[in-house]
């Protein structure tokens, strides 16, 4: 997929699965706009990428931020044709009973709450160029609980039916709004996973994980029109059909 002149944005790129897309998507001809809390991080993903990035760091929790990242993109490189929501936490895990109020509530703000930012942040801008597309990475965990998971789970299927609203609202403008269920991935976040012990997730060996290269190779197929099919909807890398659709064999 050429993505020459076409300008991206992908939340938590300061690593993992963001990162990976940050690079692939800059490989494609993209200029790509990197959005994480951690500046120094960030920064240091965009040099490797080159004068095709810029990093501006940002909380997704904290709308004023997401508006503003969003507008430096555009005032950088002149339009908006590809948001990725990528960002964001599992810690603390917990179950229901023991879970942190305050804690629960984060996680909230930043996988939900987040990826509303987003949306609301672009939409403006894609509308007025008639189109744009809008992708948000799953989980499984938006579609079946998982042990300790409550705050994530709820979260991902908040996240996922945002996806179905964008759509609904928006796919007759010209808006491509579709989510990404990866599997597991072997990135920071399950890291985290493995060091709570407390459900089968925590449990896999590192090799059934698969590389941040295989979400992202995706997230750049999701961006032509054999993904059509899927929108309003999350495609799961560990359908085989995707898999080998995406070029993953
Ligand atoms: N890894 C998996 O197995 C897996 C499976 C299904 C879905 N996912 C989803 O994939 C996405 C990426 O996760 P990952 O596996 O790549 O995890 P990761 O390596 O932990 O990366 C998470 C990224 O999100 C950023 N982030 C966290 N909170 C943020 C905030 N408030 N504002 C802006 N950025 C924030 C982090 O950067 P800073 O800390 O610098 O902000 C980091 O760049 C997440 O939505 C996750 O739920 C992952």
């Amino acid at each position: 997929m050429d993505m020459t002149g076409k300008v991206v944005v992908i939340t938590g790129a300061s690593r993992g699965i963001g990162a990976a897309a940050a690079h692939r998507f800059a490989d494609a001809g993209a200029k790509v706009v990197l959005l994480a809390r951690n500046g120094d991080k960030v920064a240091e993903v965009a040099g490797e990428i080159g004068p095709a990035a810029l990093a501006v760091p940002c909380d997704v929790s904290r709308y004023w931020e997401v508006d503003a990242a969003v507008e430096a993109a555009v005032q950088t490189f002149g339009r908006l044709d590809v948001f990725i929501g990528n960002a964001g936490v599992i810690d603390p895990i917990a179950h229901i009973a023991e879970a942190d109020p305050a804690a629960w509530s984060q996680v909230i703000d930043v996988n939900l709450k987040g990826v509303f930012h987003g949306m609301r942040a672009v939409l403006p801008v894609m509308l007025a160029q008639s189109g744009g597309t809008i992708i948000t990475i799953s989980s499984g965990a938006a579609h079946a609980p998982v042990e300790a998971w409550s705050h994530y789970c709820s979260s991902k299927a908040g996240a996922y039916m945002l996806t179905r609203m964008a759509d609904k609202e928006y796919r007759d403008k010209g808006i491509r709004a579709l989510g990404l269920s990866p599997g597991t991935v072997a990135t920071e976040m399950q890291r985290e996973i493995k060091a709570s012990g407390v459900n089968p997730v925590s449990k896999l060996d590192w090799s059934d994980h698969v590389p941040p290269e295989w979400p992202a190779e995706a997230l750049l197929w999701m961006c032509g029109p054999e993904a059509d099919p899927w929108l309003g909807d999350d495609i799961s890398l560990k359908d085989d059909e995707i898999r080998s659709k995406v070029g993953l064999v």
